[in-house]
């Protein structure tokens, strides 16, 4: 693995990228103040319990670290939820964003990506995340909620203010920094759910064929989602739905690369090309980590955790632990079960998890099916998202 990360330069901050970890599954970072899970049975262990891992991560960040919940507006939103309330909303949500509407769109996606890649072809060149893995999931993304996909310009700016940040997150020392960049991500932040705001108030008054419109009008026991939570799920829905299946789309490519007789294979039986998507899932975990806040004092991993402290579970790490991975660094779409963590587990497992991998299969077999050989440009070479929880290529030119 450790020519992996030479051979794409991979940055620093991706440690878990370097190879099977030495070190104990859940550890305390004084420097910090985080306790970081590392191990897949612990993540696994923790996912399960919200009752004592909370995703309300806000309450346990000391106010000045982070423009609070208010500013930002978090209340309600689904990320950040505990049961009862994180049900309510996930019945609700789940009701307008169905696996049939999901699957209705298989066409759609195939179309979009053979346009994008025929816009690249009259180019001369192929930069991957540039002309198909941004465009593509921002696209079917913005069709689905009924927003014009061609302000992707607008969703771009808001997304890299959100997430193109190296700081290091520390509760103990809250820097400068720290606190700048992370102050920087409100505008954006409110600018986005202005324009989310009034999408959905013009669907409340002229409804269409689109999700936003059946957000508005989703009902569970006679309840509709308050305004606001239309807001913040439309957000979550933009922004998740497309960054990551970016960085998945990239990082598939770049495992194909790296591991061409993988390559060969899946190109010969294309029934392999789901089992090549979960790999890569598990190899390059896109998100690698989630924050939680423990409710009470408790023991994980053999470690004694207290009350009210942030835990990052790095499902990075947690997905090549050796105990649960045989060879983790090997991008081997044979292993079968392939239960890796990159979609979370337990209640807020990813919802959109289906779309996610309709793209990564579309996408995939119509690259196979264009190029003879899908090959990195030794010339251009492939450069990561510098955040440290988010792990996915933003340059990978096709040579
Ligand atoms: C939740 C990963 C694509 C919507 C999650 C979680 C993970 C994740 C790890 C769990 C968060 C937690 O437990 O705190 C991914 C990855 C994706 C992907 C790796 C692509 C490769 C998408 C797409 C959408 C989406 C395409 C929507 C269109 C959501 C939503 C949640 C979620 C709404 C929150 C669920 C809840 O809290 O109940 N995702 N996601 N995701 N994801 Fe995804």
């Amino acid at each position: 693995m450790t020519d992996i990360v030479e051979r794409y330069h991979i940055p620093e901050q991706h440690f878990w990228l370097r190879g099977p970890r030495s070190g104990p599954p859940v550890e305390h970072d004084a420097t910090t103040g985080i306790w970081n899970v590392h191990g897949f049975a612990e993540a696994q262990e923790l996912l399960g319990d919200p009752a004592t891992y909370s995703s309300d991560t806000m309450r346990v960040i000391p106010k000045g670290l982070m423009p609070d919940a208010e500013e930002l507006s978090l209340e309600g939103f689904i990320t950040q939820l505990d049961p009862p309330e994180h049900g309510k909303l996930r019945k609700l949500v789940t009701s307008a964003f169905t696996r049939r509407v999901v699957a209705e769109l298989e066409p759609r996606i195939a179309a979009l990506t053979g346009e994008l890649l025929d816009a690249a072809h009259e180019r001369g060149r192929l930069e991957l995340v540039t002309d198909l893995a941004y465009p593509l999931p921002v696209i079917v993304i913005a069709e689905l909620l009924g927003v014009p996909s061609s302000d992707r310009a607008l969703f771009k700016k808001w997304a890299d203010a959100l997430f193109e940040r190296d700081a290091k997150i520390s509760l103990t020392e809250p820097t400068e920094k720290q606190d700048a960049a992370l102050r920087a991500t409100l505008g954006p932040w409110q600018e986005m759910s202005a324009y989310l705001a009034a999408h959905a108030a013009e669907r409340r008054r002229h409804p269409r064929a689109d999700l936003l419109t059946r957000l508005v009008e989703a009902e569970v026991d006679g309840e509709r989602l308050p305004a606001e939570q239309v807001v913040n799920f439309a957000i979550v829905l933009l922004l998740a739905g497309h960054i990551t299946t970016t960085m998945l789309l990239g990082n598939t490519v770049l495992c194909l690369d790296a591991f061409p007789e993988q390559q060969k294979r899946a190109r010969a039986d294309r029934a392999l090309i789901p089992a090549v998507i979960e790999e890569s899932l598990r190899l390059f975990t896109p998100f690698a980590a989630l924050g939680r806040a423990t409710t009470r004092e408790t023991e994980l991993g053999g470690v004694a955790i207290p009350a009210d402290q942030l835990i990052m579970v790095w499902l990075g790490s947690a997905n090549r632990d050796p105990r649960q991975f045989p060879d983790p660094g090997v991008f081997d779409p044979g292993r079968d079960p392939n239960p890796h963590l990159a979609f979370g587990r337990g209640i807020h497992f990813c919802l959109g998890a289906p779309l996610a991998r309709l793209e990564g299969r579309v996408a995939l077999n119509v690259l196979l099916d264009r190029f003879d050989v899908l090959r990195t440009d030794p010339d251009d070479p492939v450069q990561f998202m510098p955040t440290p929880t988010m792990t996915g290529v933003r340059r990978l030119t096709l040579a």
